[in-house]
């Protein structure tokens, strides 16, 4: 067989329905104790072959980022280059969709798709539990990037355990201008939460209970996240597209993981396209549109021989 010429994959954005932040750990890591959810809007890579190195370009319409031996995707190509000795480079072409530094995993999910796209380009047969050992080295998001669907998420993450979950979510991701840096805000977690002793974090059963019935209002009356009241302190206004969004009968509310991107959950369809209206409309947010999960981890859309 040889070699394919194109490798075409879409990587999802994820949500954390929980997010539990324990102690500051001798690593430099938090423990979490979470529940991530992927959803169903995507970055997608393709992967071309070139003669040597690695090469990241953004699509026409992607947003202005780094795409130099910093960014995760070019990390995530180098790594595997590098453990199986390939000698051809590849080409990455990154249209991005998933906000940058929102805290919806984007820089993860390039990462896991360079992945899956260059096991498949140089032919490499990697098992997917390589592919994951990979992933937690190269972050603590990237395995769930992967992996998809509803996942309790523990130690820095990267341990993952599948929740059965039923029905469909949908959510509005109400998108900010501004940008969050993840370490700053745990960072910021620290500081707020310097003089208690933290607790190790759980995930209340109610929300897989929830999660297990599909029951939209008792999912929606579980999400929460540790880390919200510190990305508040740095974008205070953040809390009044939060009320924005409950006022317009959202079920839950909450900052998606570091943040500042916000998140709704919806009593459907109908009512998040009403939601996202409204939310575009406050000016408190550059957009509001609608995700559904759970969605795929990365997801292989076409190989070209
Ligand atoms: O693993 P990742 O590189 O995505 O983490 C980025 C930063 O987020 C870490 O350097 C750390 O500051 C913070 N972090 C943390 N605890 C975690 C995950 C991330 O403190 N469990």
């Amino acid at each position: 067989m040889t070699a394919p010429s194109l490798v075409y994959v879409a990587a999802p954005a994820k949500i954390n329905l929980y997010l539990g932040v324990g102690p500051l750990r001798p690593d430099g890591y938090h423990e979490l104790a979470t529940v991530f959810q992927a959803l169903d809007f995507v970055d997608e890579l393709v992967a071309t072959p070139q003669q040597s190195g690695v090469r990241l370009v953004l699509g026409q319409d992607s947003p202005k980022l780094p795409v130099g031996p910093g960014n995760l995707a070019v990390r995530a190509a180098r790594s595997l280059k590098k453990r199986r000795s390939v000698k051809a480079g590849v080409r990455l072409l990154l249209d991005k969709h998933i906000p940058v530094a929102g805290g919806m995993a984007g820089g993860s999910a390039d990462a896991a798709a360079a992945l899956v796209a260059c096991n498949l380009l140089w032919d490499l047969q990697c098992p997917q539990s390589e592919l994951m050992e990979i992933a937690a080295e190269l972050g603590s998001d990237v395995p769930f990037s992967l992996h998809g669907g509803t996942a309790l998420g523990s130690s820095r993450g990267e341990v993952l355990t599948p929740v059965l979950t039923t029905g469909t979510f949908t959510w509005v991701v109400a998108e900010s201008p501004s940008r969050l840096s993840t370490p700053d805000v745990y960072a910021r977690y620290d500081q707020l939460n310097a003089d208690r002793d933290i607790p190790s974090p759980a995930v209340p059963t109610a929300l897989l209970a929830g999660l297990r019935r599909g029951d939209v209002a008792d999912v929606g009356a579980c999400i929460h996240n540790d880390l919200q009241q510190a990305a508040i302190s740095m974008r205070p206004e953040l809390d009044l597209l939060l009320e924005a969004g409950r006022d317009y009968g959202a079920l839950g509310a909450m900052v998606s993981g570091s943040g500042p991107t916000c998140v709704f959950l919806a009593e459907n369809e109908e009512h998040g396209a009403e939601v996202a209206v409204a939310l575009s409309m406050t000016g408190l947010c550059s957009g509001a549109r609608i995700a559904t999960g759970p969605a795929h981890g990365v997801r292989v859309l076409q190989v070209t021989e």
